[in-house]
């Protein structure tokens, strides 16, 4: 750990703080931003113990001292720097993160219609930012390195809900149904309390648990409800 000293000013987060740490202080601290408006999901850290984004944390909301820790479960690059990229990839790749169908494409063919209540479910569930917080907070995720955390199952529950994926319940149950899926979530919710994006992780948790145990006794039908 390595302390420094700041003035602090009205209007001063995170984001502006450790970047006036780096510019006047120390030019080798390592942390990462892009968007510095809680679009990237790039600046997430611990913030006094809880998951966040520095770019939205004013400093006048904290005390005094402020300690800052990298996010854990995720690789650490160096001081506050984590590679959730890779994490997130991993997980987009075992959720099949992709419309599955075997229908062709024809270019030529009239656009298919969904209800608009369809299409805002699915726009609010990707909204996710893949900043890790919510895997960063969750107790699971923090003892198996395996679990697909808040943010995998969201995903799941994204396609889930869009009637173009054709993945009946087997085909689920086999990436989530276990452990490291549906199963290993503990229900505590730390997920849901601490997504910068509000989310509504609780709801898509239950929905995937829901699901599962439906595939349980149908496993060959759509497991939407
Ligand atoms: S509710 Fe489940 S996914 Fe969310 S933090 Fe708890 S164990 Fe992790
Ligand atoms: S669900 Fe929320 S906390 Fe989790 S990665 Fe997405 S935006 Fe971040
Ligand atoms: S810098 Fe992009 S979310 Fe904070």
């Amino acid at each position: 750990m390595q302390e420094y000293q700041l003035e602090e000013y009205p209007g001063l987060n995170l984001y502006i703080a450790l970047n006036k740490i780096r510019e006047e202080q120390d030019s080798s601290l390592q942390f990462d931003f892009v968007c510095r408006a809680g679009i990237c999901g790039s600046c997430a850290m611990v913030i006094n113990g809880r998951p966040g984004l520095a770019c939205k944390t004013l400093v006048s909301t904290l005390p005094k001292t402020i300690t800052l820790n990298p996010l854990p479960v995720f690789k650490l690059v160096g001081d506050l720097s984590v590679d959730t990229g890779t994490w997130f990839r991993e997980m987009a790749q075992r959720a099949g993160s992709w419309i599955h169908t075997d229908k062709e494409f024809d270019p030529e063919a009239v656009e298919e219609r969904m209800s608009n209540e369809q299409a805002l479910e699915i726009y609010e569930l990707e909204r996710c930012i893949e900043c890790g917080c919510c895997v960063a907070s969750c107790g699971t995720a923090n003892m198996r390195e395996d679990f697909m955390g808040a943010a995998g199952l969201n995903r799941i529950a994204r396609f889930m809900i869009d009637p173009r994926d054709q993945r009946d319940g087997s085909d689920y149950f086999e990436v989530v149904g276990s452990d490291d899926g549906a199963f290993g979530c503990m229900g505590l919710m730390a997920c849901d309390d601490i997504c910068p994006k509000d989310l509504p992780l609780q709801s898509q948790l239950a929905r995937v648990r829901r699901a599962m145990a439906k595939a349980a006794f149908a496993p060959k039908k759509k497991v939407a409800f």
